[in-house]
This record gives C-alpha cells, sequence and structure tokens, in this order.
C-alpha cells in the first residue's frame, strides 16, 4: 500500500493563486457582466508581449534545431556557457561583484529553485520566514516536514516567523532571540514592494556570518529597483558571499512567465555542516542535485536568455521594466489619494495597501471583485502580518492600470460617502 505525504495534509486547503481562482470563476458565472469588465491585477503575471531580441533569438534557435549539424539534444543541466558566462558578467562582475561563471545555476524558474534547494539542505535546520511573503518558502517547507500543523492563524508550529509591519517598513530585522540555521529574504518583496537598504542588508550578512545561518536571498524583482542607492544583489555586501545563495528570474524583467527561465547562484566558499560537523560546500551538492534531477531549460530557452543581454535586448528589458513601473505609479498614487497606507510600488511593481474601513483582506478582496471588478490579491494569503493589506499588481496594460486606478478611486469615494 503506498503511503502518501502526510506534510501535504497539513497545508491549507489551496495555494493562494488557485483560491483566488476559484473565487474570480465563481464570480463570472454568476455575474456575465461583471466577467466583461474584470481586469486582473491579482497574481504579478507580465501581460506585454516578450522583447523583439528575445523573439529573433527563440525564431534563430528553433531554425538551429532544423538541421543536424546545429540540432541541440541534452543540453548541461546546470546551463549553457553562453547564458552562464552572460549573467556572470552583466549582472555581476560588470557591477562589481565577483561572481564566477560557474557560480550560476540557470533553471526554469525561481519558484522550483526556492523550492528545490530544501533538497541539500538538512531537515534538522530551524527556519525562518518574513512574514508577509510569497507563500512557496512556507509551503515547501510543510511539504518536507519541516515543520507541525497549522494554527487557526494559518502559522506553522516549528517555523520563525519574521514579522513586517508599517513601523518596521516590511523590513523585518534579524531576530533577537532564538536559534536560527536558514532564514529566507526577498527584495524587492513580493507582496509588499518595500526593499532592503544597504544598511538593513548589511546587518542581515553581519547576523548571518555571526551565526552561522544561510541566507535564501529571492531577488526575483531586482530590474525594478530605481533608487541607485539600493541594493540590487546581496554580494554588494560583503561577506555575502560566505553566507547566501541568490535567486533571480528573467519573468519579470524579460517577461518570460510563460518561457521560463531563472538562475541561482551559489558561491564555492559558502558551506554548510555534515552530521560530524565538517564544513562541505554547497556548490557541489547544488551542482549533483541538478545533474541529477534536472535535465537543463531548454535551448532555445536558453538563447532568448542570452538575448536580453545585448544592447538591443537591455534597452527592450528596460523598457518593459519602465512600462510596469508607470502603472506601478499610478495605482500607487490612486491608493495613496484615497487615503490608505501605502508601500512598494516606487522600486517594485507591488502595491501594498491596507484595507479601508477595518475590512478583513479576503472582505476588501471580495469588495473589489463584486464591487468595482477588480482582482487584486488579499494580503492574509501572504501570512498573518498581512492581514488588513491587499495588494495590487502593476503588471497590465496602461489602459488597465488606469482604469483599476479609476475604479478604486471611485470605490472609495463611494464608501466613504
Ligand atoms: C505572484 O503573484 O506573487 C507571483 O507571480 C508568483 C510567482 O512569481 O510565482
Amino acid at each position: 500500500m503506498a503511503r502518501l505525504n502526510d506534510n501535504y495534509c497539513k497545508l491549507k486547503a489551496g495555494y493562494l493563486f488557485p483560491e483566488i481562482a476559484r473565487r474570480v470563476n465563481a464570480f463570472c458565472e454568476a455575474d456575465p457582466d461583471g466577467k466583461a469588465r474584470l481586469i486582473r491585477c491579482g497574481i504579478g503575471d507580465v501581460t506585454e508581449p516578450l522583447p523583439p531580441a528575445a523573439i529573433a533569438a527563440l525564431h534563430a534557435a528553433a531554425d538551429e534545431l532544423a538541421t543536424r549539424d546545429t540540432f541541440r539534444g541534452y543540453g548541461p543541466e546546470q546551463g549553457y556557457p553562453f547564458l552562464r558566462a552572460a549573467i556572470a558578467q552583466n549582472d555581476y562582475r560588470d557591477r562589481g561583484i565577483e561572481i564566477a561563471d560557474d557560480e550560476i545555476f540557470v533553471s526554469d524558474g525561481s519558484k522550483c529553485d526556492c523550492a528545490n534547494i530544501l533538497d541539500i539542505l538538512g531537515d534538522q535546520n530551524h527556519f525562518a520566514i518574513p512574514d508577509p511573503v510569497y507563500p512557496v518558502y512556507a509551503d515547501t517547507n510543510v511539504m518536507a516536514g519541516h515543520t507541525g500543523a497549522a494554527a487557526p492563524d494559518g502559522a506553522f508550529a516549528g517555523l520563525t516567523y519574521l514579522a513586517g509591519n508599517a513601523e518596521n517598513g516590511f523590513v523585518p530585522p534579524p531576530p533577537t532571540t532564538g536559534k536560527i540555521d536558514v532564514a529566507y529574504l526577498c527584495f524587492p518583496n513580493n507582496p509588499t514592494g518595500a526593499v532592503a537598504t544597504r544598511a538593513q542588508l548589511a546587518e542581515w550578512v553581519a547576523y548571518a556570518l555571526a551565526n552561522d545561518v544561510l541566507l535564501l536571498f529571492d531577488a526575483a524583482y531586482e530590474a525594478y529597483i530605481q533608487d541607485p542607492t539600493l541594493p540590487r544583489s546581496i554580494y554588494e555586501i560583503e561577506g555575502a558571499r560566505r553566507c547566501a545563495i541568490e535567486f533571480r528570474s528573467f519573468s519579470k524583467n524579460g517577461g518570460f512567465t510563460g518561457v521560463r527561465c531563472a538562475f541561482t547562484v551559489v558561491p564555492k566558499e559558502l558551506t554548510a555542516t555534515t552530521a560530524d560537523g565538517t564544513r562541505l560546500p554547497l556548490h557541489g551538492l547544488w551542482l549533483r542535485r541538478m545533474t541529477t534531477k534536472f535535465n537543463g531549460t531548454a535551448y532555445i530557452v536558453q538563447r532568448a536568455a542570452e538575448a536580453l543581454y545585448t544592447p538591443q535586448g537591455k534597452a527592450q528589458v528596460a523598457a518593459l521594466v519602465a512600462h510596469y513601473t508607470g502603472n506601478a505609479a499610478i495605482l500607487r498614487q490612486a491608493a495613496a489619494t484615497a487615503g490608505l497606507r501605502v508601500f512598494g510600488g516606487e522600486n517594485a511593481p507591488y502595491i501594498w495597501a491596507s484595507a479601508p474601513d477595518g475590512l478583513s483582506s479576503w472582505e476588501f478582496f471580495d469588495k473589489m471583485l463584486t464591487d468595482a471588478n477588480v482582482v487584486i490579491t488579499p494580503g492574509s494569503g501572504f501570512g498573518r502580518a498581512g492581514e488588513g493589506w491587499f495588494r495590487i499588481s502593476a503588471f497590465n496594460s496602461r489602459k488597465n492600470a488606469t482604469e483599476v486606478a479609476r475604479r478604486l478611486a471611485d470605490l472609495l469615494k463611494t464608501n466613504a460617502g
């Protein structure tokens, strides 16, 4: 008799985005007019076409597969050398950060990498997770058996939650009590759009080095940082090569959510201990994991990602990011003008705002859906500390972003009146 993984039974009924989809589908069935007006600002999925440089590279790479001489079968599991070199050079060395080509591991997504990284970490580790945060960090730890059951408020026994709130600007500091071994950080943050300053990130790195903590730094939204004083990579901080793994993605800069390409950086001097206390590099373990469990990202996709680093590709990515950043400014302004407390939207594609009139996150989600026909994301779906907040995604057309700003203003005016 096959026994299932009981840990899955501890998870809340649905992952956040499927639950949103369920409610939206029910609404659309019940209200066809509302369905016709519906604008989706829930999941952070890009809407604009791929950069032309990526399209051209996809076509050219597909043509290579059409002849025996240039055909490619299995590629290197950790990524083709051409893409690893382009990433290490453009994203790191050109910015004064020493990262070698073979410290870059190309994959099909940061979500997968953030989850799969648990394969090379011991189950004895004590994990710390920001709250609110991208639900994948908590849920994958539950699946791996690192937690007890969920409390009624949704918090899992065995995880340390790092509370973000308006007072700390949704940048939780390192814990002052209790021992942790691994901490997730995400800046620019999903969902709050908060970005750690250089000093705040330096505090985390100093804490990690002093307490032998591994930092899992998710920088999927780094392209949205406009303020040049803010760090875009954790490796901008001295000592981070000895305590941090960084996750990056082409989803939100190159619009690759459907194309699928990302990478993880594992510096060679980063170590963790074996049961007998010997320190071993994590780089070799991650390479072993990739070569055993993964057959690499598609060749044509890696060529498309490489094209984002050409001069034309860089200009097109910048234009795409500027488009979504423009939407974010419009949405942020609308929420602030309506009197809501607002975070994010300046160095991130997400606007994080307080629900009006003491409504809960899901109550305001339902109100936006039924009264304004706009899908948002309830803050409580990202953790306890998100209750009373909501997230608007700026990934949309300009027309839709402007219309959502108008409807939000109207709804809150109606509410006040
Ligand atoms: C989100 O909406 O939070 C993101 O799209 C999720 C993701 O990138 O997987």
